[in-house]
């Protein structure tokens, strides 16, 4: 058994999900690690299924005390600021090296590494995967950073579930803990809306996306490795598939969606209007847009290592059966009788 500090972990998303699926399968043990906050004090620590150990990510001491008896972190953090992200994330390796913590991976859980030079806002995962790499190989630390597409949730993004207990368990399927409606613009299926990245030849982009649950369990599954296989970008594909598979997916379900498509010269038209009007007038809504139409613009690509994903843990840990898009669809969008 080893113990697992996951950084980040009262996350309703990625850390629900991974924290869950550790539990679950009971072979180890997950301390989730937060911040310090006055009002956290007294909060219960079982609140999110595992212990939470509350730290000061600028304290070395207050890390290492947090990380003692544990063998392997694991990031979801988010912060928005780069070098915040950075720095934090270098505060929290230094910490593992005091600890001895023998692996060790920073946050990125986004499209395929060739996306980051393509979306602004991603750019600094380069760095941060660059630094942590480097200064976790200076100490005999194994360190793998994990994509996996877009969520696959976004797909019941706009959904409505019924007030009753089987609907909040729909609703915890079919979300599992997603709020932000950054992709509603490109995906509301409930609003019949769905865009269709094409590629430069006009057939639609394969892309690759994975079910947050799914994520949980190939992590879980990522524990049990050889140490040595815990090294660069682990990317696991939940499903690789066509916005226009999407389409006649639902068609089966009994729903036709307006025939919407987008191209990378669309996106860029985008994207150059929102810089203009960021030139203006700065908002993080703005920001946020541009970085999806990136993203999308990335999809439209549809390169392997950006939109589409390296089954790389689909084969390291064949054990996990991820969910396809036709299965996860069928489930989410088929009606109650
Ligand atoms: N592939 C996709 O579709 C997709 C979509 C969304 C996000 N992501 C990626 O998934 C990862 C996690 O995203 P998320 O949406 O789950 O994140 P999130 O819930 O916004 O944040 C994760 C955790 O980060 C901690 N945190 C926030 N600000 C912090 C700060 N300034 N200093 C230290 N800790 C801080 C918080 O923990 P405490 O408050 O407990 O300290 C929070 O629970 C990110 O790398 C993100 O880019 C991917």
């Amino acid at each position: 058994m080893v113990r697992v500090a996951v950084a980040g972990g009262t996350s309703p998303t990625l850390g629900r999900s991974i924290v869950t699926a550790i539990l679950e399968n009971g072979r180890h043990d997950v301390v989730i690690l937060s911040r310090k906050v006055p009002d956290r004090e007294s909060a219960p620590t079982e609140a999110y299924g595992a212990p939470i150990a509350y730290v000061d990510y600028s304290s070395g001491p207050s890390l290492t005390a947090a990380l003692q008896g544990c063998q392997i972190v694991i990031s979801v953090l988010k912060i928005l600021d780069p070098q915040a992200m950075i720095d934090t994330h270098l505060a929290l390796l230094a910490a593992c090296v005091t600890a001895k913590i023998s692996r060790f991976s920073p946050s990125d859980w986004s499209l395929g590494p060739l996306s980051h030079s393509q979306v602004d806002l991603l750019e600094s995962r380069n760095q941060l995967w660059k630094s942590c790499s480097e200064l976790a190989a200076e100490h005999g630390i194994y360190c793998a950073d994990f994509q996996n597409g877009a969520f696959m949730n976004y797909f019941a993004q706009g959904k409505k579930f019924p007030n009753d207990k089987e609907g909040q368990a729909e609703e915890a399927y079919a979300l599992g803990g997603l709020k932000d409606g950054m992709m509603l613009k490109y995906i509301n299926l409930p609003s019949q809306k769905l865009i269709i990245p094409l590629t430069s030849d006009g057939t639609p982009s394969l892309i690759t996306m994975t079910l947050l649950d799914d994520i949980g369990k190939f992590v879980a599954a990522a524990i049990d490795l050889p140490p040595e296989q815990w090294q660069g970008h682990l990317s696991m594909a939940g499903d690789t598939f066509t916005y226009e598979h999407v389409y006649s997916l639902m068609q089966d379900q009994g729903l036709v969606l307006p025939h919407e498509t987008t191209t990378i010269d669309q996106c860029q038209t985008l994207i150059d209007d929102l810089d203009k009007a960021l030139t203006h007038h700065f908002s993080l809504e703005t920001l946020i847009e541009k970085m999806v139409a990136q993203m999308i613009q990335v999809h439209c690509r549809g390169e392997i290592g950006g939109g589409q994903l390296q089954p790389t843990l689909n084969q390291l840990c064949p054990e996990v059966k991820s969910t396809t898009i036709a299965e996860y669809l069928q489930r989410v969008y088929r009606s109650r009788t």
